[in-house]
C-alpha cells in the first residue's frame, strides 16, 4: 500500500514527559514515520513539559522508555528519536514561556524548512486542558502560516457542565473542525470494523433492528486493577473513565443508522442520533460495584480501597452494569445492557448481539427456545474476530440440536494488528475526523449520564476476580436474559 500523503508539520506534545507520549505516541509517530520518505522530513516533534530538559535529555528519556518497552528496531529509532525530538521547558506555564515556545517553534520551522503546519497534542491530565489552550490562544499559537490542528486527550470534562465550559474555551480559540477529540476505543480496528461489517455485508444489515434483535450486550472486562493510577481514578470511577467515552461509542457505532456516506460528519451526525434517542436511565438500572480483596489466577490480590492513592473509605465504583433503552425505530423495546469493571477475571471486550427466538418452535420442550437463539459475538479484543451460534441437527436417528459456531479472527487472518493509537495520528494528520469525538457527541454523552453522577446508587463490594455484584446478574435476569459471560 502506498504511504499516506501527510503535508509536512511540527507535532508539539504537551505532557512529553508522561507514559502515553512515552508508551504510545511516540512509538505511534516513530512507526508512521518508519513508512515514509526520509527526505525531505516528514515531521519533526516538539515535546513540552515542566521540567527543564535539554533536547539530549528528552531524547534520553523517550529512548529508555523505548528500551524498556523494546519497541523494534531499537538502534533506527535512536537514531531517528536524536535527529527528529527537540524539547522545550514550559516551567509555570507563564505567558512569556508561552512567547518563548511560540519563538522556539518558528525557529524549528526555519532550521527545517517546514511550512508551518502544526499539531497541538494535550497529553495531559484533563484539569490541564482548558488552561493550556488559553494559554495558546492568548499567545497566539491558534493560528499559524499552514494548518494548526488541536488534539484533546481524555477524559474531555467530568459531567456535562464542565463539558460543555471546555467546549466554550476550546471554540474561542479553535473551530470544531481543527479540533480532534481522542477515544482510542476509535482506534482499535476492530471497533472500525464494526462499521464495515454492518454497511458491507447486507445479510447483518437486514436484521439489525427491533424485529430480529432481542437484546445487546456490551461488556468491557479488565483484568488488571487501578494499578499506580490511583491518584487519578479515585473520585473519577468507571462511568466517567469507561462508560461515558468507550462503552458509548461501542454502543452509538452498533446502534446507528447508516449515514449518507462516510464523510466524518454524516457517520457522527448518525451517532449522535444514538445518543439523542437514549431515554433517561433509570436509577434501579444502574448498578455500581467496588472490587474487594480476591484472587485472579490464583494470585491474592488487594481491595480497591487498599490500593495507593485511593482513600481507604472511597465511594468510587470500579464496575458499572446499567440498562438503558434507544428510544428509535430501529430499537424500540430492545434492551442494551452495558457492562465493564476492573478486576474481573479475564480481560475482554465484547459486543454480543442476542437475536430472537424462531416464532414457532418444532423441537418439543427438551431443547428451551431460548437456547436456540442465534448469537452473534463481536470481539474487540483480545482474539479480534467474531463468532456466530448457530443451531444444528446432531447425526443420528433422534432430532437433537446442538449450538455450533462460525468464527472469524483476525490474527488469522492478517497476523497482528497496528496499534490503535497509529491510526489515529495518522487521521489526525491526513485531516479526517471521522475517529474523533465531536462537540456534541462529547455533551450529549455527558447528558446521559450526569443525572446518574448527581444520584449515584449505593455501592456493591465485589470480590476481585468475580464478575461483579451479583446486582449486575439480577439487573438482567429482570427481563428474562443472562449475561453470555461467564
Ligand atoms: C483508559 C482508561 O481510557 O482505557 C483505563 O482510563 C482503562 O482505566 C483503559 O484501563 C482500557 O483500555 P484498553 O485499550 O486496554 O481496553
Amino acid at each position: 500500500m502506498a504511504p499516506p500523503r501527510f503535508d509536512r508539520h511540527l507535532f508539539v506534545i504537551f505532557g512529553a514527559t508522561g507514559d502515553l507520549a512515552g508508551r504510545k505516541l511516540l512509538p505511534a509517530l516513530r512507526e508512521i514515520a518508519r513508512g515514509l520518505p526520509a527526505r525531505p522530513a516528514p515531521l519533526r516533534i516538539l515535546g513540552c513539559g515542566r521540567r527543564p530538559l535539554s533536547d539530549r535529555q528528552f531524547q534520553d528519556e523517550v529512548i529508555a522508555w523505548w528500551r524498556r518497552d523494546r519497541i523494534r528496531d531499537l538502534a533506527a529509532s535512536i537514531r531517528w528519536a536524536r535527529d527528529h525530538l527537540r524539547y522545550q521547558s514550559l516551567g509555570d506555564e507563564t505567558p512569556e514561556e508561552y512567547r518563548a515556545l511560540g519563538a522556539r517553534i518558528a525557529e524549528i520551522e526555519r532550521a527545517q524548512g517546514l511550512p508551518g503546519n502544526r499539531v497541538f497534542y494535550l497529553a495531559l491530565p484533563s484539569h490541564a486542558f482548558g488552561k493550556t489552550i488559553e494559554r495558546l490562544g492568548t499567545a497566539g499559537l491558534n493560528e499559524a502560516p499552514g494548518w494548526v490542528r488541536l488534539v484533546v486527550e481524555k477524559p474531555f470534562g467530568t459531567d456535562l457542565a464542565s463539558a460543555e465550559a471546555l467546549n466554550r474555551t476550546v471554540h474561542t480559540y479553535f473551530d470544531e473542525r481543527r479540533v480532534y477529540r481522542i477515544d482510542h476505543y476509535l482506534g482499535k480496528e476492530t471497533v472500525q470494523n464494526l462499521i464495515v461489517f454492518r454497511l458491507a455485508n447486507m445479510f447483518f444489515e437486514s436484521v439489525w433492528n427491533r424485529d430480529r434483535i432481542d437484546f445487546v450486550e456490551i461488556t468491557v472486562a479488565e483484568q488488571l486493577g487501578v494499578e499506580h493510577r490511583g491518584g487519578y481514578y479515585d473520585g473519577v470511577g468507571a462511568l466517567r473513565d469507561m462508560v461515558q467515552n468507550h462503552l458509548t461509542q461501542l454502543l452509538t457505532l452498533t446502534g446507528m443508522d447508516e449515514p449518507t456516506n462516510l464523510e466524518a460528519d454524516e457517520v457522527r451526525n448518525e451517532k449522535v442520533k444514538v445518543l439523542r434517542s437514549i431515554e433517561p436511565i433509570r436509577a434501579e438500572d444502574v448498578v455500581r460495584g467496588q472490587y474487594a480483596p480476591g484472587r485472579i489466577d490464583g494470585r491474592k490480590v488487594p481491595g480497591y480501597r487498599e490500593e495507593d492513592g485511593v482513600s481507604p473509605r472511597s465511594d468510587t465504583e470500579t464496575f458499572v452494569a446499567l440498562r438503558l433503552n434507544v428510544n428509535s425505530w430501529r430499537w424500540h423495546g430492545v434492551p442494551f445492557f452495558l457492562r465493564t469493571g476492573k478486576r474481573l477475571p479475564t480481560k475482554r471486550t465484547e459486543i454480543t448481539i442476542h437475536f430472537r427466538s424462531p416464532p414457532v418452535w418444532f423441537f418439543g420442550p427438551a431443547v428451551p427456545r431460548a437456547i436456540a437463539a442465534n448469537r452473534l459475538t463481536i470481539t474487540i479484543q483480545p482474539d479480534e474476530g467474531f463468532e456466530l451460534a448457530f443451531e444444528i441437527k446432531r447425526p443420528g436417528l433422534a432430532v437433537e440440536l446442538e449450538t455450533h459456531r462460525l468464527h472469524f479472527m483476525y490474527s488469522e487472518a492478517f497476523g497482528p494488528l497496528p496499534d490503535g493509537y497509529q491510526t489515529l495520528l495518522t487521521d489526525l494528520l491526513l485531516g479526517d475526523q471521522t475517529l474523533f469525538v465531536r462537540a456534541d457527541e462529547v455533551e450529549h454523552s455527558w447528558r446521559i449520564y450526569t443525572p446518574i453522577l448527581a444520584h449515584p446508587p449505593p455501592l456493591q463490594p465485589y470480590p476481585s476476580g468475580s464478575w461483579g455484584p451479583r446486582a449486575a446478574d439480577e439487573l438482567v435476569r429482570a427481563h428474562g436474559y443472562e449475561w453470555s459471560s461467564p
